[in-house]
């Protein structure tokens, strides 16, 4: 994570080598996928067609679409049958960026390497074409997961996670943070648990579902998720203070301008990474269980603290 010295002194080298090639394969295949799902709606307007695709498949770590598969894969099911799920959890991610970068919300002008939705078409654009991922993301899960009570479950899962309760509701009180001057870390914290940890919670607990898991699975990998979630915002906080634009494909250094509650403000920099390595190691601890169809989970709860990305 930037300039600082690494977090993982219990990093297994071998893990990380697994993750890489694993990722990498699955990486390409949700970009197919998503290419596919894009390519499927012939009725959908070429303008708005262009302004969904140009955020969608502008490259993007693709964490969420991974997890969930690797999580359907450590309860023992076949990754392809989650990849429905993967790509709805990526159109629903895609649209919460391009809004996210929105003038009334973050004002952002890049986002993946390239100018943020709004700077490439126009406002109306980017909301329409945010709104139309995160509906064509619950056609995808009700009509492509079966069986159809799976389908059922996982469309509520994402629902809650994306939603009022969740995603939304941390998104409006980060706004809000900017002015109402509530600085705790209580607050902070669930904000960072709304805003980011819930969606990512949603990728462990769709595959887990879609994978066949049991409850005590369940359980367990939506614990790692959360855990997980967490950490990926803090890392998100320091490398807007310590990373390079260049490898984040966004600006960095505008929080603080923005008046944001974030963790390196109220913990401080060592104390970010503090809590973001505790927060990998519990997650870590919890899905042991799983032995070696957990190690890829592991290897990844590593990485979302360690990345320069
Ligand atoms: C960025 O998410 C927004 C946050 C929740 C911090 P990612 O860092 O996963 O962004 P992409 O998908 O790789 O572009
Ligand atoms: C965004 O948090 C969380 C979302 C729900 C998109 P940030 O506003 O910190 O994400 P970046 O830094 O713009 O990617
Ligand atoms: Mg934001
Ligand atoms: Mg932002
Ligand atoms: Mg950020």
């Amino acid at each position: 994570m930037g300039d600082g010295p690494p977090l993982g002194a219990n990093f297994m080298p071998h893990a990380n080598v697994l993750l890489e090639q694993t990722w990498e394969s699955l990486r390409l295949r949700v970009e197919d996928g998503l290419l596919q799902y894009l390519e499927q709606d012939a009725d959908c307007p070429p303008r708005l067609r262009e302004a969904m695709s140009y955020s969608l498949m502008a490259g993007g770590k693709r964490l969420r679409p991974v997890l969930v598969m690797l999580a359907c894969e450590a309860c023992g099911g076949d990754a392809k049958d989650a990849m429905p799920a993967a790509c709805a959890i990526e159109m629903v991610h895609s649209y919460s960026l391009i809004h996210d970068d929105l003038p009334a919300m973050d004002d952002d002008d890049l986002r993946r390497g390239k100018p943020t939705n709004h700077v490439q078409f126009d406002e109306a654009t980017a909301i329409l074409a945010g709104d139309a991922l995160l509906t064509l993301a619950f056609e995808i899960l009700a009509a492509d997961v079966r069986p159809a009570d799976v389908a059922a479950k996982c469309c509520a899962d994402l629902a809650s996670a994306a939603g009022c309760r969740g995603m939304v509701a941390g998104q409006v009180v980060d706004l809000e943070g900017e002015a109402s001057g509530v600085r705790t870390i209580e607050h902070l914290e669930s904000i960072h648990k709304r805003k980011t940890g819930r969606l990512l919670t949603s990728s462990l607990t769709l595959g887990a579902r879609i994978g066949g898991a049991n409850v005590e699975m369940l359980d367990s990998l939506r614990f790692y998720g959360q855990s997980i979630g967490l950490a990926f915002q803090i890392a998100d906080d320091l490398l807007d203070v310590t990373g390079d634009v260049d490898k984040m494909g966004k600006q960095v250094r505008k929080d603080s301008g923005h008046g944001k509650l974030t963790y390196p403000e109220l913990l401080g920099i060592e104390g970010s990474r503090a809590r973001a390595r505790a927060l990998v190691d519990q997650a870590c601890q919890r899905i042991a269980p799983f032995g070696e169809r957990g190690r890829r989970l592991e290897a990844l709860a590593n990485f979302t603290i360690e990345r320069d990305h």
